[in-house]
Protein backbone atom coordinates (compact mmCIF):
# COMPACT_ATOMS: atom_id res chain seq x y z
CA UNK A 1 0.00 0.00 0.00
CA UNK A 2 1.41 3.24 -0.96
CA UNK A 3 2.16 5.49 2.22
CA UNK A 4 0.59 8.82 3.60
CA UNK A 5 1.98 11.94 3.40
CA UNK A 6 1.81 13.10 7.37
CA UNK A 7 2.17 16.80 8.25
CA UNK A 8 4.90 15.69 10.91
CA UNK A 9 6.22 19.94 11.72
CA UNK A 10 5.28 23.16 11.07
CA UNK A 11 7.08 26.64 11.40
CA UNK A 12 6.76 30.45 10.58
CA UNK A 13 9.19 33.50 9.88
CA UNK A 14 7.56 36.77 10.23
CA UNK A 15 9.66 40.14 9.97
CA UNK A 16 9.13 42.26 12.84
CA UNK A 17 8.75 45.54 11.43
CA UNK A 18 4.92 46.13 11.76
CA UNK A 19 3.74 48.87 9.32
CA UNK A 20 0.01 49.86 10.47
CA UNK A 21 -2.74 51.06 8.32
CA UNK A 22 -2.01 54.38 10.36
CA UNK A 23 1.49 54.94 9.10
CA UNK A 24 0.11 53.67 5.27
CA UNK A 25 -2.27 56.76 5.60
CA UNK A 26 0.50 58.87 6.25
CA UNK A 27 2.22 57.46 2.76
CA UNK A 28 -0.76 57.43 0.05
CA UNK A 29 -4.59 58.51 0.45
CA UNK A 30 -6.32 55.88 2.56
CA UNK A 31 -7.32 55.55 5.87
CA UNK A 32 -7.48 53.09 8.99
CA UNK A 33 -11.18 53.09 8.38
CA UNK A 34 -11.09 52.45 4.88
CA UNK A 35 -8.46 49.28 5.20
CA UNK A 36 -10.59 47.39 7.99
CA UNK A 37 -13.54 47.45 6.36
CA UNK A 38 -13.15 46.36 3.06
CA UNK A 39 -10.42 43.90 3.69
CA UNK A 40 -10.62 43.23 7.72
CA UNK A 41 -6.25 44.34 7.66
CA UNK A 42 -5.02 46.27 10.19
CA UNK A 43 -1.24 46.12 10.13
CA UNK A 44 0.96 43.76 8.12
CA UNK A 45 4.61 42.85 8.37
CA UNK A 46 7.83 44.35 6.04
CA UNK A 47 11.00 42.56 6.24
CA UNK A 48 14.26 44.75 7.02
CA UNK A 49 17.02 45.35 4.23
CA UNK A 50 18.94 42.17 5.14
CA UNK A 51 15.63 39.78 5.08
CA UNK A 52 14.74 38.19 1.56
CA UNK A 53 12.35 35.56 0.73
CA UNK A 54 14.97 32.76 1.29
CA UNK A 55 16.48 34.02 4.70
CA UNK A 56 12.75 33.84 5.66
CA UNK A 57 12.41 30.57 4.45
CA UNK A 58 15.21 29.89 6.07
CA UNK A 59 14.21 30.37 9.38
CA UNK A 60 10.64 29.00 8.98
CA UNK A 61 12.18 25.66 7.69
CA UNK A 62 14.40 25.16 10.38
CA UNK A 63 11.31 25.64 13.09
CA UNK A 64 9.45 23.13 11.10
CA UNK A 65 12.21 20.72 11.10
CA UNK A 66 12.77 21.23 15.06
CA UNK A 67 9.00 20.61 15.31
CA UNK A 68 9.28 17.19 13.48
CA UNK A 69 12.67 16.40 15.16
CA UNK A 70 14.08 15.68 11.64
CA UNK A 71 17.84 16.60 10.85
CA UNK A 72 17.95 18.66 7.31
CA UNK A 73 20.18 15.52 5.91
CA UNK A 74 17.13 13.60 5.81
CA UNK A 75 15.00 16.22 3.52
CA UNK A 76 14.72 14.42 0.33
CA UNK A 77 12.40 17.52 -1.62
CA UNK A 78 12.61 21.17 -0.88
CA UNK A 79 9.82 22.83 -2.69
CA UNK A 80 9.46 26.58 -2.65
CA UNK A 81 6.41 28.41 -3.53
CA UNK A 82 6.75 32.14 -4.30
CA UNK A 83 5.78 34.40 -6.32
CA UNK A 84 9.24 37.13 -4.82
CA UNK A 85 12.19 34.29 -5.82
CA UNK A 86 15.39 35.65 -4.38
CA UNK A 87 16.36 35.68 -8.06
CA UNK A 88 14.40 34.53 -11.70
CA UNK A 89 16.78 31.93 -11.01
CA UNK A 90 18.63 30.17 -9.60
CA UNK A 91 15.83 28.73 -7.50
CA UNK A 92 15.19 29.96 -3.87
CA UNK A 93 14.81 26.53 -2.75
CA UNK A 94 18.49 25.68 -3.42
CA UNK A 95 19.38 28.47 -1.39
CA UNK A 96 17.50 27.40 1.05
CA UNK A 97 18.97 23.86 0.54
CA UNK A 98 22.41 25.25 1.29
CA UNK A 99 21.24 27.33 4.36
CA UNK A 100 19.92 24.53 5.97
CA UNK A 101 21.96 22.08 4.82
CA UNK A 102 19.92 19.46 2.99
CA UNK A 103 22.73 17.80 1.29
CA UNK A 104 20.19 14.69 -0.15
CA UNK A 105 17.64 16.74 -1.20
CA UNK A 106 16.47 17.73 -4.73
CA UNK A 107 15.02 21.61 -4.30
CA UNK A 108 13.23 23.57 -6.78
CA UNK A 109 10.05 26.78 -6.89
CA UNK A 110 7.17 26.24 -8.29
CA UNK A 111 5.15 29.30 -9.23
CA UNK A 112 1.17 29.24 -8.22
CA UNK A 113 0.74 32.68 -6.73
CA UNK A 114 -1.12 33.11 -3.31
CA UNK A 115 -2.30 29.38 -4.17
CA UNK A 116 1.11 28.31 -4.18
CA UNK A 117 1.25 26.34 -1.31
CA UNK A 118 -1.76 24.33 -2.06
CA UNK A 119 -0.34 22.92 -5.23
CA UNK A 120 3.38 22.97 -3.57
CA UNK A 121 2.03 20.73 -0.70
CA UNK A 122 0.07 18.52 -3.04
CA UNK A 123 3.03 18.02 -5.40
CA UNK A 124 5.15 17.20 -2.28
CA UNK A 125 2.10 14.76 -1.47
CA UNK A 126 2.38 12.83 -3.96
CA UNK A 127 6.27 12.17 -4.74
CA UNK A 128 5.67 10.45 -0.97
CA UNK A 129 2.61 8.76 -1.78
CA UNK A 130 4.53 7.44 -4.98
CA UNK A 131 7.62 6.66 -2.63
CA UNK A 132 9.92 8.62 -4.58
CA UNK A 133 11.05 10.35 -1.24
CA UNK A 134 10.27 9.94 1.97
CA UNK A 135 10.56 13.37 4.04
CA UNK A 136 9.93 16.58 2.20
CA UNK A 137 9.71 20.61 3.39
CA UNK A 138 7.14 22.59 2.18
CA UNK A 139 7.79 26.23 2.14
CA UNK A 140 5.73 29.25 1.19
CA UNK A 141 7.67 32.73 1.23
CA UNK A 142 7.31 35.80 0.11
CA UNK A 143 8.55 39.40 0.24
CA UNK A 144 6.01 41.49 -1.40
CA UNK A 145 6.89 44.53 -0.15
CA UNK A 146 9.49 45.06 -2.35
CA UNK A 147 6.89 44.10 -5.52
CA UNK A 148 4.15 46.76 -4.28
CA UNK A 149 4.17 50.10 -5.36
CA UNK A 150 4.23 51.77 -2.14
CA UNK A 151 1.95 55.22 -4.30
CA UNK A 152 -0.80 52.62 -5.55
CA UNK A 153 -3.42 52.50 -2.89
CA UNK A 154 -4.78 49.87 -4.78
CA UNK A 155 -2.48 47.32 -3.85
CA UNK A 156 0.09 48.84 -0.95
CA UNK A 157 -2.67 48.26 1.65
CA UNK A 158 -3.12 44.66 1.06
CA UNK A 159 0.55 42.49 1.07
CA UNK A 160 2.91 41.89 3.51
CA UNK A 161 5.69 39.76 4.10
CA UNK A 162 6.94 36.18 5.65
CA UNK A 163 7.34 32.37 5.27
CA UNK A 164 5.65 29.41 6.65
CA UNK A 165 6.60 25.59 6.24
CA UNK A 166 5.42 22.18 6.96
CA UNK A 167 7.23 18.93 7.31
CA UNK A 168 5.91 16.27 5.01
CA UNK A 169 6.85 12.36 6.44
CA UNK A 170 5.87 9.04 5.11
CA UNK A 171 3.20 6.94 7.33
CA UNK A 172 1.40 3.97 6.80
CA UNK A 173 -1.53 5.04 8.45
CA UNK A 174 -4.52 6.91 6.59
CA UNK A 175 -3.29 10.18 7.35
CA UNK A 176 -2.27 13.59 6.47
CA UNK A 177 -3.24 15.03 2.91
CA UNK A 178 -6.41 12.86 2.29
CA UNK A 179 -7.30 14.92 -1.26
CA UNK A 180 -6.72 17.85 -3.04
CA UNK A 181 -7.95 19.87 -6.12
CA UNK A 182 -5.74 22.35 -8.11
CA UNK A 183 -7.68 23.99 -10.76
CA UNK A 184 -6.39 26.92 -13.28
CA UNK A 185 -7.80 29.46 -15.56
CA UNK A 186 -5.27 31.81 -17.31
CA UNK A 187 -7.93 33.70 -19.94
CA UNK A 188 -7.80 35.81 -15.92
CA UNK A 189 -4.24 36.26 -16.11
CA UNK A 190 -4.25 39.82 -16.29
CA UNK A 191 -6.47 40.51 -13.47
CA UNK A 192 -3.41 40.16 -10.74
CA UNK A 193 0.19 40.80 -12.61
CA UNK A 194 3.79 41.63 -12.41
CA UNK A 195 4.05 42.60 -16.28
CA UNK A 196 7.93 43.05 -16.79
CA UNK A 197 11.13 41.56 -16.19
CA UNK A 198 9.55 38.04 -17.48
CA UNK A 199 10.74 36.87 -21.39
CA UNK A 200 7.31 39.01 -22.36
CA UNK A 201 8.52 42.32 -21.18
CA UNK A 202 12.34 42.30 -20.49
CA UNK A 203 13.33 44.99 -17.74
CA UNK A 204 14.06 48.51 -19.77
CA UNK A 205 14.32 51.85 -18.90
CA UNK A 206 10.67 52.23 -20.42
CA UNK A 207 9.15 49.34 -18.35
CA UNK A 208 10.97 50.59 -15.26
CA UNK A 209 9.35 54.26 -15.43
CA UNK A 210 6.03 53.07 -16.67
CA UNK A 211 6.20 50.83 -13.12
CA UNK A 212 5.78 47.96 -14.84
CA UNK A 213 7.97 45.93 -12.24
CA UNK A 214 4.57 46.57 -9.45
CA UNK A 215 2.14 44.33 -9.02
CA UNK A 216 -0.67 45.67 -11.09
CA UNK A 217 -4.71 44.10 -9.59
CA UNK A 218 -8.26 45.03 -10.86
CA UNK A 219 -9.50 44.35 -7.23
CA UNK A 220 -12.76 43.97 -7.87
CA UNK A 221 -12.46 41.48 -10.71
CA UNK A 222 -10.11 39.08 -8.07
CA UNK A 223 -13.01 39.41 -5.48
CA UNK A 224 -15.91 38.22 -7.67
CA UNK A 225 -13.94 35.30 -8.69
CA UNK A 226 -12.22 34.45 -5.26
CA UNK A 227 -15.81 34.22 -3.68
CA UNK A 228 -16.80 31.81 -6.04
CA UNK A 229 -13.52 29.47 -6.31
CA UNK A 230 -13.30 28.82 -2.38
CA UNK A 231 -16.55 27.22 -1.92
CA UNK A 232 -16.07 25.12 -5.13
CA UNK A 233 -12.54 24.23 -4.70
CA UNK A 234 -13.37 23.23 -0.67
CA UNK A 235 -16.77 20.99 -1.78
CA UNK A 236 -14.69 19.21 -4.30
CA UNK A 237 -11.73 18.44 -2.32
CA UNK A 238 -14.00 17.24 0.81
CA UNK A 239 -15.71 15.05 -1.54
CA UNK A 240 -12.83 13.69 -3.24
CA UNK A 241 -11.61 12.56 0.66
CA UNK A 242 -14.93 10.84 0.96
CA UNK A 243 -15.78 13.29 3.96
CA UNK A 244 -18.84 15.70 4.24
CA UNK A 245 -18.73 19.03 5.47
CA UNK A 246 -19.60 17.87 8.62
CA UNK A 247 -16.76 16.25 9.13
CA UNK A 248 -14.59 19.27 8.94
CA UNK A 249 -13.21 20.96 12.13
CA UNK A 250 -11.44 23.83 10.77
CA UNK A 251 -10.63 25.68 7.58
CA UNK A 252 -7.38 27.51 7.14
CA UNK A 253 -8.16 29.79 4.03
CA UNK A 254 -5.86 31.62 2.11
CA UNK A 255 -5.54 35.33 4.02
CA UNK A 256 -6.57 37.94 1.36
CA UNK A 257 -9.72 39.55 2.75
CA UNK A 258 -12.08 38.94 5.47
CA UNK A 259 -15.30 39.94 3.38
CA UNK A 260 -13.91 36.71 0.97
CA UNK A 261 -13.61 34.35 3.75
CA UNK A 262 -16.97 35.58 5.27
CA UNK A 263 -18.96 35.08 2.57
CA UNK A 264 -17.23 31.38 1.64
CA UNK A 265 -17.83 30.66 4.91
CA UNK A 266 -21.77 31.61 4.88
CA UNK A 267 -21.71 29.68 1.37
CA UNK A 268 -20.36 26.57 2.77
CA UNK A 269 -22.95 27.20 5.64
CA UNK A 270 -19.48 26.50 8.16
CA UNK A 271 -19.23 28.38 11.27
CA UNK A 272 -16.55 31.55 10.96
CA UNK A 273 -15.62 30.31 14.33
CA UNK A 274 -13.48 27.25 12.77
CA UNK A 275 -12.71 29.53 10.11
CA UNK A 276 -8.52 30.24 10.87
CA UNK A 277 -7.88 33.82 10.74
CA UNK A 278 -5.15 36.13 10.85
CA UNK A 279 -4.78 38.61 8.22
CA UNK A 280 -5.91 41.49 10.45
CA UNK A 281 -2.24 41.33 11.67
CA UNK A 282 -0.29 39.96 8.81
CA UNK A 283 -2.31 41.38 5.70
CA UNK A 284 -1.95 39.13 2.70
CA UNK A 285 1.09 36.64 2.48
CA UNK A 286 0.60 35.17 -0.55
CA UNK A 287 1.38 31.82 -0.53
CA UNK A 288 2.59 32.33 2.87
CA UNK A 289 -0.69 32.82 4.22
CA UNK A 290 -1.87 29.26 4.73
CA UNK A 291 1.12 27.91 6.60
CA UNK A 292 1.37 30.71 8.82
CA UNK A 293 -2.12 30.70 10.13
CA UNK A 294 -1.48 26.99 10.55
CA UNK A 295 1.18 27.55 12.46
CA UNK A 296 -0.55 30.02 15.03
CA UNK A 297 -3.66 27.68 14.47
CA UNK A 298 -1.49 24.78 16.01
CA UNK A 299 -0.07 27.30 18.94
CA UNK A 300 -3.59 28.01 19.91
CA UNK A 301 -4.18 24.73 20.61
CA UNK A 302 -6.19 24.44 17.79
CA UNK A 303 -5.46 21.81 15.80
CA UNK A 304 -5.27 17.88 17.27
CA UNK A 305 -4.27 14.74 15.60
CA UNK A 306 -6.92 13.53 13.86
CA UNK A 307 -8.59 16.73 13.20
CA UNK A 308 -9.81 17.37 9.24
CA UNK A 309 -9.23 20.34 8.13
CA UNK A 310 -8.96 22.21 4.54
CA UNK A 311 -6.79 24.37 3.43
CA UNK A 312 -7.76 26.75 0.82
CA UNK A 313 -6.93 28.80 -1.83
CA UNK A 314 -6.87 31.33 -4.74
CA UNK A 315 -4.61 33.82 -6.75
CA UNK A 316 -2.77 34.92 -9.79
CA UNK A 317 -3.01 33.11 -13.00
CA UNK A 318 -5.42 32.84 -12.09
CA UNK A 319 -5.16 29.61 -10.01
CA UNK A 320 -6.97 28.01 -6.89
CA UNK A 321 -7.11 25.10 -5.45
CA UNK A 322 -7.97 23.00 -1.93
CA UNK A 323 -6.18 20.20 0.09
CA UNK A 324 -8.16 18.35 2.80
CA UNK A 325 -5.59 16.72 5.47
CA UNK A 326 -5.95 15.03 8.35
CA UNK A 327 -3.64 16.57 11.14
CA UNK A 328 -1.16 14.41 12.01
CA UNK A 329 1.56 14.98 14.87
CA UNK A 330 5.56 14.82 15.23
CA UNK A 331 6.51 10.86 15.04
CA UNK A 332 6.69 10.37 18.27
CA UNK A 333 9.43 7.56 18.15
CA UNK A 334 11.93 10.29 16.19
CA UNK A 335 15.07 11.09 18.21
CA UNK A 336 15.01 15.05 19.31
CA UNK A 337 17.08 17.34 16.49
CA UNK A 338 18.02 20.77 16.81
CA UNK A 339 18.39 22.32 13.28
CA UNK A 340 18.94 25.42 14.24
CA UNK A 341 22.86 23.95 14.88
CA UNK A 342 22.46 22.40 11.18
CA UNK A 343 22.17 26.47 10.18
CA UNK A 344 26.50 27.07 11.42
CA UNK A 345 27.01 23.60 9.83
CA UNK A 346 25.50 24.51 6.54
CA UNK A 347 27.47 27.80 6.40
CA UNK A 348 31.16 26.27 6.92
CA UNK A 349 29.87 23.92 4.33
CA UNK A 350 28.70 25.53 2.16
CA UNK A 351 31.91 28.25 2.26
CA UNK A 352 34.37 24.92 1.93
CA UNK A 353 32.36 23.55 -1.17
CA UNK A 354 32.82 27.22 -2.67
CA UNK A 355 36.45 27.13 -1.54
CA UNK A 356 37.20 23.69 -2.82
CA UNK A 357 35.28 24.59 -6.48
CA UNK A 358 37.34 27.60 -7.06
CA UNK A 359 40.48 26.21 -5.94
CA UNK A 360 39.53 23.05 -8.58
CA UNK A 361 39.39 25.56 -11.17
CA UNK A 362 42.64 27.42 -10.73
CA UNK A 363 44.42 23.66 -10.43
CA UNK A 364 42.54 23.46 -13.98
CA UNK A 365 44.11 26.91 -15.25
CA UNK A 366 47.28 26.00 -13.77
CA UNK A 367 47.62 22.55 -15.49
CA UNK A 368 45.76 23.68 -18.82
CA UNK A 369 48.93 26.62 -19.05
CA UNK A 370 51.66 23.96 -18.25
CA UNK A 371 50.27 21.93 -20.86
CA UNK A 372 49.91 24.96 -23.32
CA UNK A 373 53.38 25.79 -22.48
CA UNK A 374 54.94 22.09 -23.13
N1 LIG B 1 -8.14 53.79 0.31
C1 LIG B 1 -9.17 54.59 0.01
N2 LIG B 1 -9.87 54.48 -1.12
C2 LIG B 1 -9.50 53.51 -1.98
C3 LIG B 1 -8.41 52.64 -1.73
C4 LIG B 1 -7.72 52.82 -0.52
N3 LIG B 1 -6.67 52.04 -0.19
N4 LIG B 1 -8.28 51.79 -2.76
C5 LIG B 1 -9.24 52.09 -3.63
N5 LIG B 1 -9.97 53.13 -3.17
C6 LIG B 1 -11.11 53.79 -3.80
C7 LIG B 1 -11.15 53.55 -5.28
O1 LIG B 1 -10.33 54.46 -5.95
C8 LIG B 1 -12.63 53.75 -5.57
O2 LIG B 1 -12.88 55.11 -5.67
P1 LIG B 1 -13.81 55.66 -6.84
O3 LIG B 1 -15.13 55.00 -6.63
O4 LIG B 1 -13.80 57.12 -6.58
O5 LIG B 1 -13.15 55.24 -8.09
C9 LIG B 1 -13.32 53.23 -4.32
O6 LIG B 1 -12.31 53.23 -3.28
C10 LIG B 1 -13.88 51.85 -4.46
O7 LIG B 1 -12.93 51.05 -5.10
P2 LIG B 1 -13.20 49.53 -5.34
O8 LIG B 1 -12.03 48.93 -6.07
O9 LIG B 1 -14.56 49.29 -5.89
O10 LIG B 1 -13.21 49.00 -3.84
P3 LIG B 1 -13.63 47.59 -3.33
O11 LIG B 1 -14.75 47.70 -2.40
O12 LIG B 1 -13.74 46.59 -4.44
O13 LIG B 1 -12.34 47.19 -2.47
C11 LIG B 1 -10.36 45.86 -2.66
C12 LIG B 1 -11.07 47.12 -3.10
C13 LIG B 1 -9.01 45.81 -3.34
C14 LIG B 1 -10.18 45.92 -1.16
C15 LIG B 1 -11.23 44.64 -3.01
O14 LIG B 1 -11.65 44.74 -4.36
C16 LIG B 1 -10.52 43.35 -2.83
O15 LIG B 1 -10.16 42.99 -1.73
N6 LIG B 1 -10.34 42.58 -3.93
C17 LIG B 1 -9.61 41.34 -3.85
C18 LIG B 1 -8.14 41.63 -3.92
C19 LIG B 1 -7.29 40.48 -3.47
O16 LIG B 1 -7.65 39.78 -2.55
N7 LIG B 1 -6.17 40.30 -4.12
C20 LIG B 1 -5.24 39.29 -3.81
C21 LIG B 1 -5.70 38.00 -4.33
S1 LIG B 1 -4.64 36.73 -3.88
Amino acid sequence: MSPYAHITGWGMAVPERVLTNHELATMVDTSDEWIRTRTGICERRIASEDQTTASLATEAALRALAVAGLNPADVELIIVSTSSPEHTFPATACIVQDRIGATKAGAFDLLAACTGFIYALNMAAQSIRSGSVKNALVIGAETLSRLVNWQDRNTCILFGDGAGAFVLQAGEERSGVLSSVLRSDGSGSDLLTLPAGGSALPASLETVRDGLHYIHMNGREVFRFATRVMTQATLEAVARANLSMDDIQLIIPHQANQRIIEMAARSLNFPMERCVMNLHRYGNTSTASIPIATCEAAQQGRLHPGDKVVFVGFGSGLTWGAVVAEWSAPFSAQRREYPTRYRLYARVRSALLRLLRRLDTLIDALVWDRRQRD
